[in-house]
């Protein structure tokens, strides 16, 4: 692939100079959804596939951007004195979104590039291919620029703060997090209230995480995203007017059910109770975990589903599919929609002698109910983004 970008670059750009390459992975989540604005748990994996990306300073303040994706669109030109969102600029508003972000940090962004990038995280699909455009070109930044004073995490965070201020997404922190600190067969333990983090090793013997990709285009899944998170801060506020707390994260279950009726709309009760008990499921995954106990965690994951499916209504007729189907297979030890929700995928965990009927069971059902077809990936976990060495 690596020469391939390469010759697509210099047939672009022209060849020499110093032409420098960087990868930052997707993610899947495995348990904890819409809980990361709440002040709670997530336990997000980093993938394999991602985003390449190859650059090279320029001495003028041009931007000059190409995505082997997105061929028919071409060369996107752009200029560092014109750092704005625009419909037009398709996918680099992303990486211009982090240009503008490290300006806005103190971190001054003084020439032009040639970008060329390739992803093979499926689009629109919820496996944070956005995080992983914005990690990726943090991390080119930093290094083009040496910026040693930045951080993973660090770089995680102007991911996020580009998206919720450039692009408009008022997103948590979970999709950049995993991108940027992600680490090879193991998925991250992060408390979202305090960004204290510890890896915890996924050892599926005999199994693997299947994706499926209902290939329902989020739509307007952004907006009611936006609404979600709102209703959330609404509840809590109501909530706060009886109980001291900062975040729905600090409730356990027993906390919320007393103080729930502060909350006056039922709506919103139902969205507080998925924040509260998704964030409770997800400390309860982690522990039967590591006390490995796979069966308990693939319940909780199909629990996790339903309160997504009843109570956040995130999930809708394409994920319902999927992952009912699923459920069905013997062999599944747990399924349940990943990421945002409204489109998107599933992760399912699948014993390995039960994939190939799985995604032959799981893709016919889905294309008799839905009436076109889904896509299906077993992943591997790995790393977090970096320099994209041979
Ligand atoms: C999207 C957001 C994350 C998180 C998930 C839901 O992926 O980017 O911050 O809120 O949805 O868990």
């Amino acid at each position: 692939m690596r020469q391939k970008m390469m010759e697509k670059f210099e047939e672009l750009f022209g060849g020499g100079g110093d032409i420098r390459a960087y990868f930052a992975p997707g993610r899947v989540n495995l348990i904890g959804e819409h809980t990361d604005y709440n002040g709670g748990h997530v336990f997000p994996c980093a993938l394999t596939i991602g985003t390449y990306m190859l650059a090279r300073k320029r001495e003028d303040r041009v931007l000059r951007f190409y995505s082997m994706n997105f061929e028919k669109i071409g060369v996107i030109v752009s200029d560092l004195d014109d750092l704005s969102c625009k419909k037009e600029a398709s996918w680099t508003n992303y990486p211009k979104g982090m240009m503008w972000t490290f300006e806005q940090r103190k971190h001054p962004i003084t020439n032009g590039f040639d970008i060329l990038i390739y992803g093979n995280i499926p689009n629109g699909s919820g496996l944070s291919s956005s995080a992983s455009v914005e990690v990726v070109t943090g991390v080119m930044l930093r290094d083009m620029y040496g910026y040693d004073d930045l951080t993973m995490e660090d770089l995680a965070l102007l991911g996020q703060y580009s998206e919720n201020h450039f692009n408009g997404v008022n997103c948590g922190i979970m999709d950049q997090f995993a991108v940027a600190m992600g680490k090879k067969d193991c998925a991250i333990y992060l408390d979202t209230s305090d960004l204290s983090y510890e890896y915890a090793p996924i050892r599926l013997d005999g199994m693997k995480i299947v994706i499926a990709c209902s290939n329902k285009k989020r739509g307007l899944g952004d907006s009611k995203y936006n609404e979600r998170r709102a209703e959330c801060e609404e509840a809590l506020a109501e909530l706060q007017k009886v109980t001291d707390i900062r975040t729905l994260g600090e409730l356990d279950e027993r906390a919320f059910e007393e103080v729930k009726d502060a909350i006056k709309d039922e709506v919103r009760q139902k969205r507080a109770r998925h924040a509260v008990y998704e964030n409770q499921r997800t400390k309860k995954a982690v522990e039967v975990l590591k006390a490995g106990d796979i069966q308990e965690f693939g319940r909780l994951m199909n629990a996790s589903h339903v309160s997504l499916r009843d109570d956040y209504e995130v999930t809708g007729k394409e994920l319902d599919t999927l992952v009912e189907a699923a459920w069905n297979i013997d062999g599944v030890i747990g399924s349940r929609m990943t990421g945002a929700g409204f489109g998107g995928c599933t992760v399912s965990i699948v014993r390995d002698d039960a994939v190939d009927r799985f995604i032959e069971e799981v893709g016919r059902t889905y294309l008799e109910t839905i009436g076109y077809a889904a896509d299906f990936y077993p992943v591997e976990i790995g790393d977090g983004a970096g320099i994209w060495k041979e």
